[in-house]
């Protein structure tokens, strides 16, 4: 672990810190992969296996980072990802997230299973670019009121989370037998009747992930997509797609946007990473939405490496957990800054000055380099 006084300069640097610091269980839960892990590691991995091909001499002493998102201005292509229970890492939790993307105006999505309500963070960060995660309970009238507090809070899209009709096998989490911490409660699933009242009055009792995971609702289909744009007036991003065909259906039942996950590794073991399956997904939709991806992001340049792909963004997800760690809000805070400044330095080294620029001819496998 880097030495207090020792500045923080990549994202491995905080990961370093907060695994000295959390807690077995939290450190177990937050890393877990599924299974035998494959896939959690090869996501962070295969960003190595991309190479820059730069240009040189070419002006670059203005860059401009700044894009859009579903429409909404955002600095930098990059923006925090759903991810339950991040008081977990901080008391700041998913608010210490909402303000320092606030505040960097970068869009993250809020977990259904967060530890701060959809309302909280409305109020929390009135100008922030907020999009709500959802999930699709076999009790509908649970998800139907979910919608409707997001969208009367402001949130602008819904995150509809498609690999999760179970969830998968932690061994870590399942091994250290994991429960929600007694001081903790989920008040977006909490404020509503029925099967999650047990976690309301004895939630450090309560096998949490079994009773969550036995809630969502394993028969939706395609369908349902259709169902979720019929009631709601958000756009729906669809979240968990990993090949052309289900990107084609998910254009084709009118989502928004797609957003390429294998959840962190914490579904289904051994599918292949996200950015390996980028291409192939970015041409499939051939520029009927956007397509968003996540999954081993470690860096600015792992973000630059994904938008020449074809992605209109890419998102992190435990490195906010990591910034929490170091310093609440001001870690993410500080952490974002990171991820941009290498953004920044990526462009400039490689030789474009706007997004606009880049493409694939900018990055190659490095099993397609010329062979002496
Ligand atoms: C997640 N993720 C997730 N996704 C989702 O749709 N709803 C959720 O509640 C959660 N919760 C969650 C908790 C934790 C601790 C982690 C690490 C992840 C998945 C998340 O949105 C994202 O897909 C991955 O985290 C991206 O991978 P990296 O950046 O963590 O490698």
């Amino acid at each position: 672990m880097p030495a207090s006084s020792t500045p923080l300069l990549c994202v491995g640097d905080y990961e370093d810190y907060a695994k000295d610091k959390l807690p077995a269980m939290v450190e177990d839960y937050f890393m877990a992969g599924s299974s035998s892990e494959q896939t959690v590691k090869e996501n962070t991995l295969v960003y190595k296996r991309y190479r820059f091909r730069p240009r040189v001499l070419k002006d670059v002493s203005k860059r401009d980072m700044s894009t859009t998102v579903l429409g909404s201005p955002v600095s930098c292509p990059v923006g925090v990802a759903p991810m339950s229970m991040c008081r977990m890492a901080h008391l700041d939790g998913e608010m210490g997230i909402a303000k320092a993307c606030e505040r960097h105006q970068l869009p993250f999505g809020l977990s259904t299973v967060s530890t701060f309500s959809i309302e909280d963070i409305a109020v929390g960060t009135p100008n922030s670019v907020r999009w709500f995660q959802l999930y699709i309970f076999k009790e509908r009238r649970l998800t139907e009121t979910l919608v409707r507090r997001a969208e009367a809070s402001g949130f602008s899209a819904l995150v509809l989370t498609v690999d999760a009709p179970f969830a998968g096998r932690r061994l870590s989490t399942m091994r250290g037998g994991f429960t929600l911490p007694g001081h903790l409660r989920l008040p977006n699933i909490d404020a509503s009747d029925g099967i999650f009242k047990s976690l309301r009055t004895d939630a450090a009792k309560v096998p949490y992930l079994e009773v969550v995971g036995s809630q969502l609702d394993p028969s939706i289909t395609w369908d349902d997509v259709k169902w979720l744009l019929n009631f709601s007036r958000l756009p729906v991003i669809v979240k968990g797609v990993l090949n052309a065909e289900d990107a084609r259906k998910a254009v084709s039942h009118g989502a928004a946007a797609i957003w390429v996950s294998n959840h962190g590794g914490r579904q289904l073991d051994s599918v292949p990473t996200s950015l390996d399956v980028l291409a192939e997904v970015v041409d499939a939709v051939g520029g009927c939405c956007e397509v968003y991806v996540d999954g081993g992001v470690r860096s600015g340049y792992d973000v630059i490496k994904a938008i020449a792909i074809g992605a209109r963004a890419a998102f992190i997800g435990r490195p906010a957990l990591w910034g929490l760690v170091h310093k609440g809000t001001e870690g993410v805070v500080n952490l974002l800054q990171l991820v941009k400044d290498e953004v920044d330095n990526a462009m400039a080294l490689l030789g474009i000055s706007n997004l606009g620029e880049l493409n694939r001819s900018y990055v190659t496998h490095e099993s397609l380099l010329p062979k002496l």
